[in-house]
């Protein structure tokens, strides 16, 4: 059986470009994987600390000798980061907010970012551990970023979702990105907007 773990960090819920299409990645996803399993982590409705000196104090202690505190201060970061050792996919919702992921998003990956735990370093160099994961991520943006584009080197999302997952040992990822959602406040049809991304979405879902 496989588990689908289904992210979404956008805080605007039922006008949300990104929720729109990973919940329509889903919907197709539990079609082709009948007896699959869907864990929802909504990062707008988690609260997530910034990490602070005693998280990192504790990160860094060696699991044996943490005290009872430190492990309370890793809890929440232990069940995150048992979510994404128990699934086999991953669906991750990304709307661009100043040319980044939003605020939530990098909440969580801090706090799933763990030496020994997600990476560790090697004689060679960093080694990701979370392996054998296949990952989708549905970017929407506001403007168009797309390679050769003007705008192009402000597009930090894609770079740096390919980055630090790779750094962890997602290298299997997918991205997806709906580019110049704001059409849709300048009176653009949401449904003919959507309907190319729905069917990619749709497509790549069936696939995975
Ligand atoms: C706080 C905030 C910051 C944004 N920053 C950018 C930006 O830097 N570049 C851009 O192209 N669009 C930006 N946008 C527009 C969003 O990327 C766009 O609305 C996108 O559809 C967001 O995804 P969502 O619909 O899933 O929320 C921003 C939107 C918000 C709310």
């Amino acid at each position: 059986m496989s588990t689908l773990l289904h992210i979404d960090s956008s805080p605007l819920y039922g006008r949300s470009v990104s929720r729109e299409l990973t919940a329509a990645f889903v919907t197709q996803w539990k079609a082709s994987h009948p007896d699959g399993r869907v864990v929802d982590r909504d990062l707008n409705a988690t609260a997530i600390p910034p990490i602070n000196a005693e998280w990192v104090g504790a990160a860094y202690t060696p699991e044996p000798a943490r005290t009872a505190q430190q492990n309370e201060l890793l809890s929440l970061s232990d069940s995150l980061l048992a979510e994404l050792s128990q699934a086999d996919e991953y669906v991750i919702g990304v709307p661009m907010h100043n040319f980044g992921v939003p605020s939530v998003l990098k909440l969580w990956i801090d706090q799933i970012a763990r030496v020994g735990r997600t990476f560790t370093y090697r004689e060679k160099g960093p080694k990701g551990l979370i392996v054998g994961k296949k990952a989708t991520f549905i970017i929407a943006t506001g403007g168009i970023y797309d390679a050769q584009t003007q705008m192009a080197s402000f597009n930090f999302v894609e770079p740096y979702l390919r980055s630090v997952f790779g750094f962890l040992g997602v290298t299997d990822a997918t991205f997806v990105t709906a580019g110049g959602t704001a059409v849709l406040n300048q009176g653009k049809d949401r449904t003919a907007f959507l309907a190319p991304h729905l069917h990619t979405v749709q497509t790549h879902a069936q696939t995975v």
